[in-house]
Order: structure tokens, then C-alpha cells, then sequence
């Protein structure tokens, strides 16, 4: 009997059924939605449903062929293969799926974020708030704002935590607070988003862009000891001025994507220049920092002041803009809280000039609601950026790619890094990243231009090759997906197309 011919009688109509079933998913499933968990579960119950069915099957076939009884024996081992060929699909397939993934899950979609889960799972204690908050009416600060506040200063091990409208403002309220205006200069890092070189500039005073460490892509604390030696003076009050006579102020370090810069150095120059530091740490809520001094320390409580942002893509992200200032210091607390309020000590009397930096209600009870999550969050991140690393190694393209570097993880830290974004570095980047656009696998360039480069600054006289780190990481550099609920399956489609587009 041809071999076609004797499987359709193995298979009686309702295991025909099944399998057309059966290889009607497969095919469904590889072709519109490449889901390897899908893939794998139908294989799995296939070859689980496919042998009760063969054994069903072969026991009617059993009474029917009593008496045609070699052909029963060679029909029952036929039947033992196809339900055994099954079990082996899956097997192997467990075992090729590594090899195999890129393939099939180039056709996957991953987005760059996706921010839907998280609310999904806090919906219920988030509408709940909302509808307390719409029924007293008490929109801005109040009691919501400070119960997040308090939250805040615990989690971060702050004195204080002031909430106000975005990180934008709360790195405004901490110059305009700190005095720093025209006349003066700060220095910052070039590699980082527009606000932190913007509110130097809102204020009057000077940007003096430093290059970034390129492994770490945080500002140097070798190229701002260059910068304070080979542009910078003392003054005959023993001040630092810079060399276009400004006297420079504050350095605002940036914890980049999730990594707090190198703070002992920086702070140990601060101190000998008798500058103050600033934190930018908008994108590194809960990073932290082993300092030799006072332990262990996170994002924003190492310098005089630390602000954050709550923009909704962040790793604690409110529902709209909002943000916050740390810091430890009673009086400057004090002053922060006056700055953020129009300068206004009692009602409507003014001795300074502030602006309206407050936070109100509904953004505080998202955060107050997803704050107790952050660390959990946190840790999800690192995990993705474990199997990335994983996955790269294993595709064998770590030496054709830079990815992130964790100096501090040896510490021992639980939130050596919070990887509020995966970058990884690589000449043919803006190749690689139409690539991943074309398998609709989101990715993002932070940032294209370093400060220095930017047209708005032009008066400041940066020329090409000012600062080369700068520039090379904004030509190199691209953040990959990551989020907290990013599956496995995701990230093998993510390298699956990195490595397509390498080989
Ligand atoms: C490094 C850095 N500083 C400042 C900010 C400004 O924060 P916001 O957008 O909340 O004003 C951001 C926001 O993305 C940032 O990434």
C-alpha cells in the first residue's frame, strides 16, 4: 500500500480532522504572527492530542483486522512513528529554536516601549484616586502631592523631595533657587537631552559643554579635570572663571539611560573648585552609586540638589508631565518649595521672582500609586538586559557591537543600573536602524546632535571636533526596545534582525 495512502487510513477521520486543524494553525500561525510560545505550545498538543487519537484509532483498526494480522503489526508500528515523528518535531524543535528564531521572528512587530500592561495591571487604584481627586475638586498640590513627596524622599533616602510640573523645571527651580544667572557659567555634559543645557541657558547664563566618557556615554571626570585646567582660572577672591570671564557656577552631571556618572571624582573636583553640583537625573529615579564616602547613594541625593522627570516614558512615569527635586539641605528645601510657587512666602507676597513649577494631584497619585513598583520594574529591566546580552553573545556579535557597559554591578548593587534605556553602539547605525524599521522593530536615536552641535548654540563657538566622544556617540549610538514586560520571544526578534543585518 502506497505510504499516502496507509496514513490516511491510520489517521480516521477525526484524527484527519485534527491534523488539518492542527497544520491549518501552524500555518496561520508562522504566517501572519511568527509567536514561537504559539508555535511550540501547537506542537507540544498536537503530539499530545495526535496519540490517544492513533491509539483510538489503531484499537477500531485493531478489531476490524483481526484477521489480517501482518498488516495490523505493520499498521500499529506506522502508527507508533507518525505519533513518535510528532514527539520529535517538538523536541527538536525546542532544540533548533535558537538557530531558527532569527528567521522566523524577523516578521515579529516590537515596539520601542509599550507602556500598556503597567497600566493595565494599576487601572483599578489609578481610576479610584482620580475619582477621589475630581470629588474634593483639590487639583493642585495638597495633601496628594505631599503623601508623594514623603513616598519619594523615603524611596530615593532624601531629606526632601519637592514635586514639581517636569524635570525641565525642576532643574529651573534648582538654578533659579541656587542664584545662577548671567554672567555665570555651568558646566554639563553635551551628550544629553536639550533641557539640560537649556534651562543654563533660560537663566542667562553659559553652557560650557565637556565631553562624555565613551564607554559609559556620562559626562568624563578626566575631560572636566582637562576642561577646569586648560580653560578655567581662579580669581583674586579665589573664584573659578572661566576663559571668557564668567564665573562658573555649578557642574550638572547627567546620569544618562539609567547610569549614574562616576559621582566621587566629580564631587571631589566640585569641592577643590568650590563648585556646586547639580544632578540631572530625569532619566535614573532608584540608580545607584557606591561612594567611597557615604555608601551607597542613589540618583540625585550625592550633590546639593538632584531633579527627576516623570514624563511618561520614563521608568516611573506619571500620567503627563511631572517631576521632582531631592535634596537633603532644610533651608534650600525651603527655598525650592518658595521658587516653585512664583517666589511667593506668605500668599501673594513675593521677595523673589519664581515661576509656577507645581505639581498637581493626578500626577501625584499615578506616582504615589506606581512608585511602591519602581524597584520591581527596575529589576525587570535589568533582566531584559541580561538576555540581551545573552542573546548577543550567543549570536556571536558582541565584536561587532558595543553594548551598555555596568561599572558598577561588581559592587554589588542591586540598582547598579535601571536601564531606562538599552543602548548599544555601532558605526552602520542609522543602516541598522532603517533595518529594524523595515521589521517594524521600534529603535531610537538619543541624541543625533550633542549640545554643542546645536543651532541655538552656535553663538558659543563649538566647531566640529570640539568634543569627539560627543559627536561619535551621537553618530553611533541606538536604544534598542526595553520595557518591563518585554517578552523573550521579542528580544530574540530584535537580535534575530540585528544579526541579519550584520552577517
Ligand atoms: C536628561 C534629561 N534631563 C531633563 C529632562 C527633562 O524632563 P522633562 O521632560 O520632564 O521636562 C529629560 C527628559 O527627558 C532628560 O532626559
Amino acid at each position: 500500500m502506497p505510504l499516502v495512502r496507509r496514513e490516511r487510513e491510520l489517521f480516521a477521520p477525526a484524527a484527519d480532522d485534527l491534523r488539518i486543524r492542527f497544520f491549518f494553525l501552524l500555518g496561520v500561525n508562522l504566517l501572519v504572527h511568527p509567536n514561537l510560545d504559539a508555535l511550540s505550545f501547537l506542537l507540544e498538543s498536537g503530539a499530545e492530542i495526535a496519540r490517544p487519537v492513533l491509539e483510538k484509532d489503531e484499537e477500531t483498526k485493531g478489531e476490524k483486522d483481526e484477521q489480517n494480522r501482518p498488516e495490523k503489526r505493520a499498521d500499529e508500528s506506522h502508527a507508533a512513528t507518525l505519533a513518535d515523528r510528532l514527539w520529535t518535531v517538538n523536541a527538536s524543535f525546542r532544540s533548533v529554536r535558537q538557530r531558527v528564531a532569527p528567521m522566523l521572528r524577523c516578521r515579529m512587530r516590537v515596539p520601542l516601549l509599550d507602556l500598556s500592561a503597567q497600566y493595565e495591571r494599576l487601572a483599578d487604584p489609578i481610576r479610584r484616586e482620580f475619582d477621589e481627586i475630581l470629588r474634593t475638586q483639590s487639583f493642585i498640590l495638597g495633601p496628594k502631592v505631599e503623601e508623594f513627596e514623603r513616598a519619594l524622599a523615603e524611596h530615593c533616602g532624601a531629606r526632601h523631595a519637592i514635586g514639581v510640573s517636569s524635570g525641565t523645571d525642576a532643574q529651573l527651580a534648582i538654578m533659579m533657587a541656587l542664584g545662577i544667572g548671567a554672567g555665570d557659567a555651568v558646566i554639563t555634559s553635551a551628550y544629553t537631552f536639550f533641557a539640560t543645557g537649556g534651562c543654563i541657558a533660560r537663566l542667562g547664563a553659559t553652557p560650557r559643554f565637556v565631553d562624555i566618557d565613551p564607554a559609559t556615554f556620562n559626562l568624563s571626570p578626566v575631560a572636566l579635570e582637562e576642561f577646569i585646567g586648560r580653560r578655567c582660572r581662579r580669581n583674586r577672591d579665589g573664584r573659578l572663571i572661566d576663559d571668557e570671564g564668567r564665573i562658573v557656577r555649578a557642574i550638572v552631571p547627567v546620569h544618562l539611560f539609567g547610569l549614574c556618572c562616576d559621582m566621587d571624582p566629580i564631587n571631589q573636583i566640585a569641592a577643590q573648585n568650590g563648585l556646586t553640583v547639580i544632578e540631572d537625573a530625569a532619566q535614573a529615579i532608584g540608580a545607584e552609586y557606591p561612594t567611597a564616602a557615604r555608601g551607597v547613594r542613589q540618583a540625585g541625593t550625592m550633590s546639593a540638589a538632584g531633579s527627576f522627570s516623570f514624563y511618561p516614558s520614563k521608568n516611573l512615569g506619571a500620567a503627563g508631565d511631572a517631576g521632582a527635586i531631592v535634596c537633603d539641605d532644610d533651608a534650600l528645601a525651603e527655598r525650592f518649595r518658595i521658587f516653585r510657587q512664583h517666589g511667593m512666602e506668605p500668599r501673594y507676597f513675593h521677595h523673589v521672582v519664581g515661576g509656577n513649577f507645581r505639581l498637581d494631584a493626578l500626577q501625584a497619585a499615578v506616582l504615589w500609586i506606581k512608585l511602591p513598583y519602581l524597584n520591581e520594574w527596575s529589576t525587570a529591566r535589568r533582566g531584559v538586559a541580561d538576555f540581551y546580552r545573552e542573546q548577543f553573545e550567543h549570536a556571536g556579535l558582541t565584536n561587532r557591537i558595543a553594548l551598555p557597559t555596568e561599572p558598577y554591578r561588581a559592587s554589588g548593587l542591586m540598582n547598579h543600573h535601571i536601564y531606562h534605556q538599552y543602548v548599544i553602539r555601532t558605526p552602520q547605525r542609522d543602516d541598522l536602524q532603517k533595518h529594524l524599521a523595515a521589521r517594524e522593530i521600534g529603535s531610537a536615536v538619543y541624541y543625533p546632535l550633542g549640545l554643542h552641535q546645536q543651532k541655538c548654540f552656535a553663538a558659543l563657538g563649538y566647531r566640529a571636533g570640539d568634543l569627539p566622544e560627543t559627536e561619535r556617540a551621537a553618530r553611533e549610538t541606538l536604544a534598542l526596545p526595553i520595557f518591563p514586560e518585554l517578552t523573550h520571544e521579542m528580544q530574540h526578534a530584535v537580535v534575530g534582525a540585528i544579526a541579519d543585518f550584520l552577517k
